[in-house]
């Protein structure tokens, strides 16, 4: 494929990035959602020798107006960031939301162990707490509908930002974006108090990510600020994937700021599986592109 030429600019020549370039760019890549408002900005990249310089800055401009020439009905850039930027940096944008993330390792033999750690916490709170909240499947595209084009949904669950955030990737709830979700493959989970859930999770199949030499993530979103039905749902979503495990796995659980703590006295006391990285959490910012 031959390379295709966008621009110059700051001294740096742009190019449409094809899959041979992949070891050597610094990129930038997007994804029009929303209908075509909105653009959501999914990977950045600069090779290490260029960071510290601003490289990243230039990028995203240029990103900026290559998506506004080429969809001229896109108004708005969406972001996650989880690099904790300091205010300077922040004041282009509007804050939309944060979530906290547990992060936990360990190798993959580990996580059998950790689960029925876990289930057996479990079983001993919820006998002490008497607790009946429990969590059923969203198995179908024609439940996912009805449970995400809810207009209640946003306020009941708190969603960050009006948003559902698949891995660092907002999305509004609303039926274009249906079939960007479908195509994850998620596994969804939702409280079965009523028709009208409070809590939801989704676990997007583990991926290979180069982190100790080779390694697997495996991400957990969890959207309902209770932590019972926390506890439960992460065990659930484990349950279902530690079969694939394989090599060490990086899991990060990303979920509302008021359960973190809960959650991470939860996890913690298990030998091969423990938390590896101190409170982080994702920004969720939004930009106009006039
Ligand atoms: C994050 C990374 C792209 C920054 O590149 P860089 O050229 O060194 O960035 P700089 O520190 O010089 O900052 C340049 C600009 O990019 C912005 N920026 C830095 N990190 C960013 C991030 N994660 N998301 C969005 N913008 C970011 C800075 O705020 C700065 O903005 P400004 O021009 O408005 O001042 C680079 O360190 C990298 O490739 N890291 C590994 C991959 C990664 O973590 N990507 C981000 C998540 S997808």
């Amino acid at each position: 494929m031959e390379a295709q030429f966008i621009t110059k600019d700051a001294g740096l020549t742009f190019w449409l990035a094809r899959p041979q370039d992949f070891d050597e760019v610094a990129l930038d890549s997007g994804l029009v959602v929303d209908g075509g408002q909105t653009v959501v900005m999914e990977g950045l990249r600069v090779c290490m020798s260029e960071r510290g310089h601003g490289v990243a800055g230039v990028i995203q401009q240029v990103t900026d107006s290559y998506v506004k020439q080429v969809y001229p009905s896109v108004n708005t850039k969406r972001l996650t960031r989880g690099d904790n930027p300091p205010p300077e940096k922040l004041s282009k944008f509007t804050v939309l939301a944060q979530r906290a993330i547990l992060t936990l390792c360990g190798e993959a033999e580990s996580f059998k162990g950790f689960v029925l750690g876990l289930r057996a916490k479990l079983d001993t709170m919820e006998k002490l707490n008497d607790n009946k909240n429990c969590l059923v499947a969203v198995k179908d595209s024609h439940q996912l509908k009805a449970l995400l084009l809810d207009p209640d949904l946003s306020s009941r669950l708190q969603l960050p930002g009006g948003a559902i955030i698949q891995d660092w990737q907002p999305l509004k709830p609303i039926e274009s974006n249906l079939e960007i979700l479908e195509r994850r493959n998620l596994t969804w989970l939702a409280n079965c108090a009523s028709d009208k859930p409070t809590f939801m999770s989704f676990h997007t199949p583990a991926y290979p990510i180069p982190f100790n030499g080779g390694s697997l993530r495996f991400n957990i979103d969890m959207f309902g600020a209770n932590l019972s039905l926390a506890r439960k749902a992460l065990i659930a979503h484990l349950e279902q994937e530690t079969g694939e495990f394989h090599k060490c796995v990086l899991v990060n659980i990303y979920m509302p700021q008021t359960i973190w703590e809960g959650m991470r006295e939860f996890c913690e006391g298990h030998e091969g599986v423990k938390q590896c990285r101190n409170y982080w959490s994702q920004l969720f910012l939004e930009q106009e592109i006039p």
